[in-house]
């Protein structure tokens, strides 16, 4: 068995645009980096993967560990929400720059603060941006190497992270101890009103998860829910991060599928295992291969402080092989939210067991956080298979269930009965699936555009289907091609799609 070949980043995007997933956003004025337009077929596939998400969480959730359907209830809130719930969550105050941890000595900086001194094209020193002549040669003299005041000095941040392994951090012995910088204040600022003073700024949200703690009292109160529940939302995310990259892997707006559970404090560790592994689950059945996701454990030292331990779902994209990159990370949160909330906005967040009123506490929280635009580069990275067989060279393997088209309808020819046919198919197609239509151009070319937008089946009328009511089916992955009659097209792709 020969290995399979490897899936290159760069034809990825290619395909991404010359296919219309993916676009570069505001790419007729040079772009603007981090922040990417989902085409007509990336947004189905989106769209396809949000939904699911939905269905699997709040329309047909797992069944819990007793044996009993859980219950989580949606929510759509304000990307915009008072400033203090910023405050409150800790994204506004505390944490506000972008900083690197160095793995050696444990010390954190400010990636903005720190410089990097080129010693020799392998070797780069770190040293505090206001470190004096003096401070630096006695560090370089440290690390037994020669110093030259004439050597090229750059800021950490303008430091490719692709070169972070031959930089020796600024208290460290070895060189490739800092981490990758992470702003912790990302959030985007905006204006209210018509006035811009101080008093009017505001903030994007930075997650979706601070509109669900903020309502957890609305929907107790309204949604005749009981603890243990969960709220979940789906919706767009904004940071402003350092370093966006690869793709749409890191950008600085996404959107996030969020799940905060609600549960007794005693019996969070259970919940905590249940979800890690339901969201396993997940992940594989809208297509990725378990042997390219992984479980990583935060270390101690990872963790922010009130979190009493996280999981992150990782998957082997491209560009992390043989490495991984997070795709959902999965926290044991305590009650930190919800007690910040409650100090913050004097609103008792308390619960009132129904059984007994003595009973009272602030539910811990465990919150399975997911990127939907990153498991949408998931999914494409995974479909994407490279076939020097056919004419395309390659060939978009979606899961039925995530293909942007589910079938494509392909007239022969494009005058005469064919297109009549093809688009009496469509009409009728189209109320259950979504479908293409693609009349012009020779069938090669039309099939090949198929296998690059991953469309599992494409029927095709010709000369036959006017004989005899027959048309031909070709099976995206195998290219193998049968022939049913018109009457039956509707219930095989039911019995395909659905299953
Ligand atoms: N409420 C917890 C939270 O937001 P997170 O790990 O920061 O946790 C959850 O984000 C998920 O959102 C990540 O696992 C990732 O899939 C996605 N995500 C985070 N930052 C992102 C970014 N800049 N671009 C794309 N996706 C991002």
């Amino acid at each position: 068995m020969t290995d399979a070949p490897v899936k290159d980043m760069k034809d990825i995007v290619a395909l991404c645009k010359r296919r219309g997933f993916i676009f570069q956003a505001s790419e007729i004025y040079g772009g603007i980096n981090g922040f990417w337009d989902y085409g007509p077929l990336g947004t189905e596939l989106k769209n396809n993967l949000r939904d699911a998400w939905w269905r699997d969480m709040v329309l047909c959730p797992p069944i819990g560990p007793d044996g009993q359907p859980v219950e989580i209830v949606g929510l759509d809130s304000a990307i915009i929400q008072n400033p203090q719930v910023w405050v409150a969550s800790g994204h506004v105050g505390g944490f506000s720059d972008p900083m690197v941890d160095c793995k050696e000595t444990k010390k954190r900086y400010r990636a903005d603060h720190l410089n990097v001194i080129k010693a020799s094209d392998a070797q780069w020193v770190a040293v505090n941006e206001g470190n004096e002549q003096e401070e630096v040669e006695k560090r370089f003299k440290k690390l037994n190497i020669k110093y030259d005041a004439s050597y090229a000095t750059v800021s950490l941040v303008d430091v490719d992270l692709k070169d972070y392994s031959k930089i020796i951090g600024p208290d460290a012995k070895e060189a490739g101890s800092l981490t990758e910088p992470k702003a912790f204040n990302l959030l985007f600022e905006t204006k209210i009103g018509a006035v811009a003073s101080e008093d009017s700024t505001a903030y994007l949200r930075g997650e979706t998860a601070q509109g669900i703690f903020i309502n957890y009292k609305n929907i107790l109160d309204s949604a005749r829910v009981k603890v243990p529940f969960g709220i979940a939302q789906v919706g767009k995310a904004f940071r402003n991060e350092v370093n966006p990259r690869n793709f749409i892997f890191r950008s600085r707006e996404f959107e996030q599928m969020e799940m905060e559970w609600f549960c007794p404090p005693e019996d969070a560790p259970q919940w905590f295992e249940f979800w890690k592994e339901e969201r396993r689950k997940w992940w594989k059945s809208v297509g990725l291969s378990d042997n390219d996701v992984i479980f990583r454990e935060h270390d101690a030292d990872e963790l922010v402080f009130y979190s009493k331990g996280t999981f992150d779902i990782e998957y082997r994209f491209p560009f992390t092989a043989p490495g991984y990159g997070e795709l959902e990370g999965i926290a044991y949160r305590g009650n930190y939210d919800l007690t910040q909330h409650q100090e913050h906005s004097g609103t008792k967040m308390e619960y009132i067991d129904p059984m007994d009123n003595k009973n009272r506490y602030i539910p811990h929280v465990i919150e399975p956080a997911a990127g939907l635009t990153r498991g949408v580069l998931a999914i494409l990275c995974e479909a994407y298979t490279v076939d020097p067989s056919r004419p395309s060279g390659v060939y978009m393997n979606f899961t039925p269930a995530m293909a942007p088209k589910k079938a494509a309808i392909l007239p022969l020819t494009a005058k005469g009965e064919h297109p009549e046919i093809a688009t009496k198919l469509y009409l009728e197609l189209r109320q259950h699936f979504a479908i293409d239509l693609d009349i012009k151009q020779n069938i090669g070319k039309r099939y090949a555009r198929q296998d690059e937008i991953g469309t599992p089946y494409c029927f095709t009328i010709d000369d036959e289907t006017v004989e005899n009511g027959t048309v031909t089916v070709r099976e995206r992955n195998t290219m193998a091609q049968e022939r049913i009659h018109l009457d039956k097209v509707l219930a095989f792709l039911q019995e395909k799609i659905n299953g």
